[in-house]
């Protein structure tokens, strides 16, 4: 057998390409899409100019985002067929399953699911980047039993994903704050999900397969599963004076805690602190068990940072988000959905980068087990 060689547990500290499309800067707080600082991005931008900038490089002039809206909008309906299976799913099913199924299912309909040429796979991020937020907000409704509502031509991706949802035009702060949760959302380098797609597209297999791959990688409580759970252990923690005690038992029984720790950030997450601020903002304008849940998590960021920034884990960008989202009144597992809606941008980003240089992502495992044991018949084996 072979010497044993240098093995990268969970790949860390492995570059599988070269990219452009973002920067993380783990050691001292920032992000960088295309260059651009996600707080200048997030104070200024919109979701469908940073779609924008992901997938072309640059920032679009006037024009170019007009139209690209234009494009995004005649995409947003979802098939009538589609709208039945989504009526169709059990109601107990998580909402990233259910995500997950449908957009697989999306894909059957698309006569060039399988041209994967940069024009191909353009045409469907277009196609899904536009039916992410419909098909979310179609699963929300068809669970709770209420009738499916058409996108609204006139509106943006995330004002109408809230459209969608409740059946009315959001407040002005809603449409504002799920705009910024998409922009702060859209993209993170080379993160399970992205790999998990570029795994799947590197064999050339077909666009909607690689983003199923990314929705079953985002959907664990390590990736993106993380800002439902941490909205979970605010509400069990339930009062700010119970924190130092859950905090201790949590530490006890080796619990992580959610919304916290990194493989890149060693330091703050930039994004965590722009949704801070917003959920300081729903908190205070919503007040009553929401400002409760703030004060939780306030105080547990506080205990927890004390004693482990030692080991630097820090505040990450799913800590705050859930405080964002319930102030809207968004279900709890709906949050990981809208992590994805904004996170299938920056898929598609990655497979046109990566496809474009392609090379089948194939490694290798070091067999540790035996070798020419005798082969005893199945009669003889008793
Ligand atoms: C994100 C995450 C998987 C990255 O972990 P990683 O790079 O694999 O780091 P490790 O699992 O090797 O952890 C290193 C140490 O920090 C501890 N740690 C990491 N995250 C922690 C957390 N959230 N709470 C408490 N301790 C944590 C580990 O227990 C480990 O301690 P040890 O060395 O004493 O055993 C991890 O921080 C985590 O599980 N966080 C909670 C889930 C979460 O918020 N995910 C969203 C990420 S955006």
């Amino acid at each position: 057998m072979s010497e044993k060689p240098t093995i990268y547990k969970g790949l860390e500290g492995i570059y599988v390409y070269e990219t452009a499309i973002s920067y993380i800067d783990g050691f001292n707080s920032r992000l960088y899409y295309r260059g651009y600082r996600i707080e200048d991005l997030a104070e200024h931008g919109s979701y469908e100019e940073t779609v924008y900038l992901l997938w072309y490089g640059r920032l679009p002039t006037r024009r170019e985002l007009k139209d690209f809206k234009g494009n995004l909008r005649e995409n947003m309906e979802l098939p009538p067929p589609v709208i039945e299976v989504i009526k169709k799913i059990p109601k107990d099913t998580h909402p990233m399953e259910a995500l997950r199924t449908v957009v697989s299912y999306l894909g059957n309909f698309d006569p060039g699911r399988f041209d994967m040429s940069l024009e191909g796979m353009f045409r469907k991020a277009i196609r899904l980047t536009a039916k992410f937020p419909t098909i979310i907000a179609a699963i929300a409704r068809a669970r709770q039993g209420k009738e499916i509502i058409d996108p609204d031509p006139r509106l943006g991706l995330a004002e109408n994903f809230l459209y969608m949802l409740n059946g009315e035009r959001p407040p002005e702060l809603w449409a504002r704050a799920m705009d910024v949760s998409n922009i702060l959302y859209a993209e993170h380098g080379m993160n399970a999900s992205a790999f998990a797609t570029l795994v799947v597209g590197s064999t050339l297999s077909d666009y909607y397969s690689a983003i199923v791959a990314g929705i079953g990688a985002l959907r664990g409580p390590l990736h993106g599963g993380a800002n439902e759970l941490a909205m979970r252990q605010f509400i069990e923690i339930g009062d700010p004076d119970k924190v130092e005690e859950w905090f201790e038992k949590a530490r006890a029984a080796k619990r992580r805690i959610m919304g916290m720790g990194h493989r890149v950030y060693k330091s703050y997450d930039p994004r965590a602190r722009i949704f801070k601020k917003y959920a300081k903002m729903f908190a205070d304008s919503v007040g009553g068990d929401l400002k409760r849940y703030y004060e939780v998590a306030e105080r547990l960021e506080e205990v927890a940072l004390a004693k482990l920034a030692e080991k630097r884990i820090f505040t990450n960008v799913d800590y705050w988000s859930g405080i964002v989202y319930m102030g809207m009144g968004i279900p709890l597992d709906f949050y990981t959905p809208l992590f994805a809606m904004a996170r299938v941008a920056g898929w598609s980003a990655h497979l046109f980068e990566y496809v474009a240089q392609n090379r089948l992502i194939r490694p290798r495992a070091y067999y540790v087990g035996e070798l020419d044991k005798e082969y005893i018949p199945l009669e003889q084996r008793g």
